[in-house]
């Protein structure tokens, strides 16, 4: 994929995501108007809090064009133009899209799965199969959703073959970005979705059932560790537990379930 390719996958999903002024550019130099964004923290029953993102700051991509919008959504549209088409490990060559991740830059929760699946390496937008589809119902029930309050990624951006577990110098490699995204975004909480997502945040090998129901932190960001959405489609029994972890993560920042 071209640097401009690139620029305009990751504007389109921001407006598919509610930033409806974003203007994709059509010449170098022409303005990218992030202004319109959707609203921060907007946790059912919790007012929405005053945003510091609300300065605007612009920012000239090597390319020309200029993509303006909260310090955030400009740092998030640096990373994406930087890192879109890495190579550092094999699935750079084998993937077909970069899913950098989808939500909004002034996320109160940010959600980590493991790596894109099928669907997600077609689109370019993480969770996006029945996994992302059951995720969205269970984050609607707290009053979470990625086009108000939260951020979804993963910590491989790219979809290992035949969806195989992510290798460890994988995660090692891929790992830098899932850092940065977690700086710009400095959220209120984590939560990660089964075992690699937790492992790897927490630099851990415990298992799932020994990270779950607790408060965990990754710096100071307090993180907590659910299953992931795939295993709940294979045991729906579970589907509880994960509500009752969303409820405490609710709970956590002040919103629905609090
Ligand atoms: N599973 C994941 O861990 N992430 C996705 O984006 C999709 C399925």
């Amino acid at each position: 994929m071209s640097s401009n390719e690139l620029i305009r996958h990751f504007l389109t999903q921001q407006i598919e995501l509610g930033g409806s002024s974003v203007v994709l550019p059509r010449a170098p130099g022409t303005e990218v108007d992030a202004e319109s964004e959707p609203r921060a923290g907007a946790v059912a029953g919790a007012e929405a809090p005053a945003r510091e993102e609300e300065r605007t700051e612009s920012w000239t991509a090597p390319d020309g064009r200029v993509v303006r919008g909260s310090a955030e959504r400009v740092e998030l549209a640096k990373l994406f133009y930087e890192e879109g088409s890495c190579t550092r490990c094999a699935l750079g060559a084998s993937r077909t899209r970069f899913v950098f991740g989808t939500g909004v830059p002034d996320a109160t929760v940010v959600l980590v799965g493991e790596a894109p699946g099928a669907a997600e390496d077609r689109q370019g937008l993480p969770f996006v199969g029945p996994a992302g589809k059951l995720l969205d119902e269970l984050l609607a029930g707290v009053g979470l959703d990625r086009a108000s309050n939260v951020f979804i990624c993963n910590v491989l951006k790219c979809r290992p073959p035949g969806n195989r577990d992510p290798l460890p110098e994988e995660v090692e490699l891929c790992s830098p970005i899932l850092r940065r995204q977690l700086e710009i975004l400095k959220p209120s909480l984590i939560v990660t979705l089964g075992r690699f997502a937790a492992q790897a945040l927490l630099r851990s090998d415990a298992p799932m059932g020994a990270m779950r129901r607790k408060i965990h932190s990754y710096g100071e960001i307090p993180l907590i560790a659910t299953y992931h959405p795939a295993y709940l489609l294979r045991n729906r029994q579970a589907i509880a537990e994960v509500e009752a972890d969303l409820i405490e993560a609710a709970k956590l920042i002040g919103g629905e379930g609090g």
